[in-house]
């Protein structure tokens, strides 16, 4: 999730340039950089300014050695392959064209052999890299600026939105959008190119949204609109209405909301390039080269802190029972002191949204120190984390902003599913029939949990309803025990209300002499082998006056008897049924939060990412 900006008009262009990036830096960050036609392109061309690190480096450089001009292009990069560097900073120049990209091309490397084999040198390890040589490429064979760079278009699979400068024609910026997005931003002789508004908004309120397989030729007088294959496309300007802030949040009200939002995307994002669904297969081409280690691996320890431990109680049931390896789950802060008997055939495998938490990185070296093999599952290109393990499986979720972890678990949870296929097939023990039907139904899920998103008014109300309780017991079974924690976890922490997950079995072992009218009970109950287990252990509550919140994708009759409330999610597998469950408790957090007033996206004592033991 990068941020971009473009600039052609009449005003100097760095400023207006780094202003932009800085808007957008909420899109996250590791390195930025900027291309800008010098003195109008008459003398020197584009020259390109780029530093690793905050964009305060990128400020500097420019006061170093600034670039005057009244075109150009800025970048703020948010790594999805090869670590933060200048050398994997944006803008990239092949010849005479200079790229800046967002997103994922996922035949880049195929792309790239194909363009080595004609000679063409690489100075990064970024897949953006790819699109400058290309369009360069057509351009050496004599196409347009225009043409070269549509017939580049068309090689691309993946997500993309990209802004490009040709040397050749000083006076227009080409930019394209294909699943991550581009705005245009009208002014008097002068247009602006954004991936997203709070970049334009000091300048303009004037824009047009690029659509999937559209391009767009800017010029300080024109904006022209086509589809990738030449077709003119006609478009009435939007006028916007938000403040910065608010756009920055994407007119939410809170970057947590945003987030949960972002789920199908991110889902989308992490699954992106790693499914083979006519081989019934997934494919993770950094685990690829590990083939033998990973064939050896007897036994997996996941370790973890909060949310991330989650995702790893959930993902044990996935490794058993799709790769059947054995699998132990500890906290970080836990493992890093327990004097584990782990050896031979074992891996350690840290998942971490920040890859910077300290508990978790400590428990990584502990493994490493019995002679573990490290693998990790991050958010975060080159994090602490990632950088001290053999091999990486990232997330894609894009920065989280919000300290209450949302999108980095339901991707955590992708990954761990994607990994748990890729494992099982390779070992033997997952047949095709069932890898492809896991791989259809992971395919489906980002759609279901859209659907999902529609219905936050009912979850709105039941949060209202209830949020001047004191405590909540969130009750689940097997794979969705640990779904019973996050949903417990999420109130706690953002609405500061007490909440408990518990084994939905075990709530007659002590619990149960908590409950009362008072006691709102979410009890996750998908229709599993287990549902008339669930069902009777909802009935026990309920005769103890147990005020039943219940999520579920199967209502009955017998259910609306007993529940207070019922939220109803789409079915899925039981393995990603624990995805689906997740949304309402997330919302109902989050809408408890509002009730309540509490600072929803940064809650009193927590920090984003626990640097410290
Ligand atoms: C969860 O909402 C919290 N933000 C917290 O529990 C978090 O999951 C935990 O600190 C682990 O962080 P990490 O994923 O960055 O390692």
């Amino acid at each position: 999730m990068c941020g971009i900006i473009g600039y052609i008009g009449h005003r100097e262009a760095a400023p207006v340039l780094l202003k932009g990036l800085q808007r957008l830096e909420y899109r996250g960050y590791d390195s930025a950089g900027v291309a800008i036609f010098a003195n109008g392109g008459s003398r020197d061309g584009i020259l390109v300014r780029r530093s690793v690190g905050k964009l305060t480096n990128l400020d500097r450089l420019l006061q170093d050695q600034p670039v005057h001009g009244s075109i150009g292009m800025g970048h703020t990069r948010w790594a999805t392959h090869g670590r933060p560097s200048e050398e994997n900073a944006h803008p990239h120049r092949a010849g005479k064209i200079v790229v800046i990209h967002n997103g994922i091309i996922e035949n880049y490397l195929d792309l790239r052999h194909k363009l080595q084999a004609k000679g063409r040198t690489f100075n990064s390890e970024t897949d953006t890299e790819v699109i400058s040589h290309l369009i360069d490429d057509y351009i050496q064979q004599g196409l347009s600026f225009t043409l070269a760079t549509r017939a580049a278009l068309k090689q691309l699979e993946g997500a993309f939105s990209i802004v490009v400068l040709c040397e050749d024609e000083p006076g227009k910026i080409l930019t394209a959008k294909n699943a991550t997005p581009i705005v245009i931003g009208l002014g008097e002789h002068e247009n602006f190119v954004a991936s997203d508004v709070p970049a334009l908004l000091e300048y303009t309120r004037k824009v047009t949204f690029l659509e999937d397989g559209e391009m767009a030729e800017v010029t300080r007088e024109y904006v022209t609109l086509s589809d990738f294959q030449g077709q003119p496309i006609e478009r009435e300007p939007r006028t916007i209405e938000w403040d910065t802030v608010t756009a920055q949040k994407s007119g939410y009200k809170h970057f947590l909301l945003k987030e949960i939002h972002e789920q199908p995307q991110a889902i989308i994002d992490t699954m992106r390039g790693r499914i083979l669904p006519e081989e019934s297969d997934v494919s993770l081409g950094e685990f690829d080269e590990h083939s033998e280690l990973l064939n050896s691996i007897q036994r997996i320890a996941l370790v973890a802190c909060g949310t991330a431990w989650h995702a790893c109680l959930a993902g044990k049931f996935y490794l058993e029972e799709l790769a059947r390896i054995p699998v132990e789950v500890d906290y970080g802060s836990e493992f890093r002191y327990r004097n584990s008997p782990l050896e031979r055939h074992a891996a350690i495998l840290a998942v971490s949204q920040s890859g910077e938490t300290a508990d978790t990185l400590a428990a990584l070296e502990g493994g490493k120190s019995l002679g573990l093999p490290a693998l990790a599952i991050c958010n975060v290109v080159d994090a602490s984390i990632p950088r001290r393990s053999d091999i990486v499986l990232y997330t894609h979720a894009g920065p989280e902003i919000s300290v209450a972890s949302t999108k980095a678990f339901t991707t955590q949870l992708t990954a761990l599913y994607l990994l748990s296929v890729y494992l099982g097939r390779r070992r033997g023990v997952l047949d095709e029939g069932r890898g492809r039907q896991l791989i259809d139904d992971l395919i489906n899920l980002p759609a279901q949990v859209q659907e999902i998103l529609t219905k936050t008014k009912h979850i709105e109300k039941i949060a209202k309803k209830y949020g001047h309780a004191k405590d909540f017991l969130y009750l689940g079974r097997g794979v969705n025990y640990p779904i019973a924690l996050e949903g417990a976890l999420k109130l706690k922490e953002i609405s500061y209300i007490h909440a408990e997950g518990y084994p939905a079995g075990e709530m007659k072992h002590g619990p149960i002499a908590l409950i009362d009218e008072e006691m709102p009970v979410v009890v996750l109950l998908p229709k599993d082998p287990v549902y008339a287990k669930t069902l009777s252990n909802m009935k026990e509550v309920e005769a103890r006056g147990g005020r039943i919140i219940a999520i579920t994708d199967a209502p009955s009759p017998e259910l609306e008897d007993i529940a207070w409330e019922v939220i109803q999610v789409p079915t899925t597998n039981h393995l990603l049924m624990p995805i689906l469950l997740t949304i309402p408790l997330q919302l109902l957090a989050y809408y408890s939060a509002v009730y309540r007033d509490t600072d929803v996206d940064q809650p009193r004592n927590l920090a984003k990412s626990v640097t410290v033991e």
